[in-house]
């Protein structure tokens, strides 16, 4: 077989294998096979300075066309499969937009929220505003002003949680009393949620909780008031038909203390086994007084002009009577199968 010969033969072959590779790396052997530094081809061109001169000229147009042959090809054949390739590439990606998407699982208002949410509503509506304090509170804001001096046994009951530098968690929402009055002038009317700390967890107590706070300062207020607004309050959220009454009790920083229970609205006392208020026929709701003229004074208040009322519920402990919950700890790790029943 004459070089010219082989050269046509290998032409073919190249040819043939360019048509039928299906791939860019494919191709890219073939392209190596017949047009790399060591292909059949380029050592025919390197011989060809051997060769008689006659023979030259026609294995050296020949080898040249061969070549470009090849590369037409080759170059056809890569954009062809690019386009096969890319093709692929894009069904394999395709996303089916028709099919149904992933569910987020969704969130729903806790129940404390809920309460919370009514009994701010229910004195906004009253005309009282919305005041908030730091949740690290000063001992002095905590207790001192309170009336509740360093040293007196009353801060022993509070299981509070000391940090450093004379600061506390604040035990109770009614620090923000003493930061109202101390940054306006009466008349205030103010409620305060907000989040509390002690050092107490069972069923019925978690180390935060939440509490709100409402104050009123102003002249001629009396325990009526404080009464009234609160039968007003327990009726708005535990329905109309509630009646209240005031049991005396002891908060230091009010005179005279009381609590405030609310008549079962689930049996209205009829019910010796009730679940909610145990055959009682009344629910221990919240601690409340007239405001100590002692803390109207600490606050710069003239107790002799105002006169004050004060509450502290805890919309936790509500919630769980409202809605039967037995474990206070439940609502504090958020498990969407227990908050998405309210
Ligand atoms: N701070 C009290 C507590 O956490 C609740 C309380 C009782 C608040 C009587 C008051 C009040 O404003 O007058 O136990």
């Amino acid at each position: 077989m004459s070089v010219v010969e082989r050269i046509e033969e290998l032409k073919l072959e190249a040819l043939s294998a360019l048509a039928e590779a299906g791939t860019t790396k494919d191709l890219e052997s073939v392209r190596v096979k017949y047009l790399g530094r060591s292909a059949d081809l380029t050592e025919i061109k390197k011989s060809i300075r051997d060769l008689p001169q006659d023979e030259r000229k026609a294995v050296g147009g020949s080898s040249n066309r061969a070549t470009k042959e090849i590369e037409a090809a080759l170059a056809e054949r890569l954009a062809e499969v690019a386009v096969a390739e890319r093709e692929e590439k894009l069904r394999a990606e395709a996303v089916d937009v028709t099919l149904p998407g992933a569910p987020y699982p969704k969130g729903s208002l806790h129940p404390s929220l809920r309460v919370i949410d009514e009994v701010v509503d229910f004195f906004v509506g009253l005309g009282y505003r919305v005041a908030e304090g730091p949740e690290v509170e000063t001992d002095y804001y905590n207790f001192t002003a309170l009336n509740i001096p360093p040293g007196h046994p009353a801060r022993g009951m509070q299981d509070t949680f000391f940090l450093d530098d004379g600061l506390v968690l604040r035990t109770h929402t009614s620090p923000v009393q003493v930061r109202t009055m101390l940054s306006q002038e009466p008349p205030v009317y103010i409620v305060c949620p907000g989040r509390t700390y002690r050092r107490d967890s069972d069923p019925t107590h978690t180390p935060m909780f939440n509490q709100i706070e409402g104050l009123a300062v102003d002249k001629g207020l009396t325990l009526g008031d404080l009464k009234g607004t609160l039968a007003a309050m327990a009726r708005h959220i535990f329905g109309e038909d509630v009646k209240v009454r005031l049991r005396p009790s002891y908060f230091q920083f009010v005179e005279p203390g009381v609590e405030l229970d609310v008549s079962c609205f689930i049996c209205g006392g009829s019910d010796p086994n009730c679940k909610v208020c145990k055959g009682a026929g009344w629910i221990e709701m919240l601690g409340a007084g007239m405001v100590d003229p002692a803390v109207l004074s600490e606050a710069g208040y003239d107790p002799e002009e105002y006169t004050g009322f004060a509450f502290g519920m805890g919309p936790d402990r509500m919630a769980m009577v409202r809605y039967g919950i037995p474990d206070l700890r439940l609502f504090f790790e958020g498990d969407l199968r227990f908050l998405q029943q309210f």
